[in-house]
């Protein structure tokens, strides 16, 4: 039902975007969509977007890569160029858009809600920049997204629920931002996730109890420097997948046990013990899957003061 209410708003957001803008979007209206960007961009030291000019054609401008279909454009890189600037509203015209990568820049502010009209998006990296406000409920739009990246900057808020949405989604970076309030147990539906890393932010609460039972093929997740509290139990022994073997750091140096456990033990070495937070302020795990056919290494624990 919420999940019905979600799509309903989304689509009407989308219709409250896209109305005014939805007439018929061509390669002009990509190469305004640039010039927009370019017009945004404060600093350009390398002077790399010299060349994104009416005078040249948008398939000769650096980071801009064509579809020989449509013709339009579909991937926009402009890692390490060291740019400065924000992202225009008018980025959401870049209709065929499917790889946005923003990496390595410093684009700052709000990212634009007319993004969220940008629907082939397969990949997005913000990663080091230095974008502020929520991560907003619109990335839950991007039917096709499996990699996102966007760790680095200075994001608020929560994770949002809506991101349960992105149903292909395989990656998924936020490492020091600040980003606060529970993870949403929604997240469990991302069957896809291999990666997840929220290092360094602010998450507080509990860690849903099922939230990673379906997700058979994660490999790697890092909640490292965070708020959780409460018993991180076993969560983290109800994977499915018999090929993974579970090895963990945790800072505090409390091994974990499971309360129930609901792995094949011959999967599992070293069946870490229970442990409940007394200082809920603050402790780091790390939690890494490899398959078991990798023989490296055994459960480690670490000290550190939190
Ligand atoms: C524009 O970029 C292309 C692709 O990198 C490059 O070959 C060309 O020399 C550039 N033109 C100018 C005027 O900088
Ligand atoms: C994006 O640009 C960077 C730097 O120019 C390059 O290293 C990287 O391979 C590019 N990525 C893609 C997918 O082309
Ligand atoms: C990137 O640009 C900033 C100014 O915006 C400058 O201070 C810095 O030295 C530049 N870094 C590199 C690697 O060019
Ligand atoms: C593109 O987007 C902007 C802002 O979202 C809008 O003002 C503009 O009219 C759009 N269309 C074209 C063809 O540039
Ligand atoms: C962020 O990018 C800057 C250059 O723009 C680089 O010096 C710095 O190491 C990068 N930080 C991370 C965490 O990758
Ligand atoms: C985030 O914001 C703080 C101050 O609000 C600033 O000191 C810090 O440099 C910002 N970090 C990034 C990555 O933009
Ligand atoms: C996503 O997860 C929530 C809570 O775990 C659940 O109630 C909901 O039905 C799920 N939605 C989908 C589309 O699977």
């Amino acid at each position: 039902m919420g999940n019905t209410r979600f799509i309903m708003s989304m689509l009407l957001l989308n219709l409250a975007v896209s109305f005014s803008t939805r007439t018929r979007t061509n390669m002009h209206t990509d190469q305004a969509a640039l010039l927009a960007l370019k017009a945004r961009v404060i600093s350009d030291p390398y002077k790399l977007l010299i060349n994104w000019s009416s005078a040249t054609s948008v398939y000769n401008w650096v980071g801009v890569t064509c579809g020989s279909r449509h013709r339009r454009v579909t991937a926009l890189n402009l890692t390490d160029m060291n740019l400065s600037g924000t992202v225009p509203p008018n980025m959401g015209n870049l209709s065929f858009l499917s790889w946005l990568d923003m990496t390595n820049n410093d684009f700052r502010g709000l990212l634009a809600v007319q993004l969220s009209n940008l629907h082939r998006l397969k990949f997005i990296s913000m990663f080091n920049n230095s974008f502020s406000g929520e991560i907003s409920s619109w990335f839950g739009y991007f039917p096709k997204l499996r990699y996102l990246y966007l760790s680095f900057n200075n994001f608020t808020g929560q994770i949002p629920k809506a991101l349960s949405n992105c149903k292909k989604i395989e990656i998924i970076a936020m490492v020091s931002n600040a980003i606060k309030v529970n993870l949403p147990k929604e997240m469990g539906n991302l069957t896809k996730l291999q990666f997840l890393d929220l290092q360094d932010n602010l998450i507080q609460g509990q860690i849903p109890s099922d939230i990673f039972d379906r997700m058979s093929r994660l490999q790697q997740i890092y909640l490292d420097i965070n708020r959780f509290d409460g018993e991180i139990s076993m969560i983290l022994f109800k994977f499915k997948e018999k090929q993974s073997m579970l090895y963990y750091k945790n800072a505090l140096n409390h091994i974990f046990r499971p309360l129930a456990l609901k792995m094949n033990p011959e999967n599992m070495l070293f069946p870490p013990k229970s442990y409940s937070s007394k200082a809920a302020s603050s402790f780091r795990i790390q939690i890494q899957l490899v398959p078991l056919s990798c023989t490296c290494g055994k459960i480690e624990g670490e000290k550190h003061q939190a």
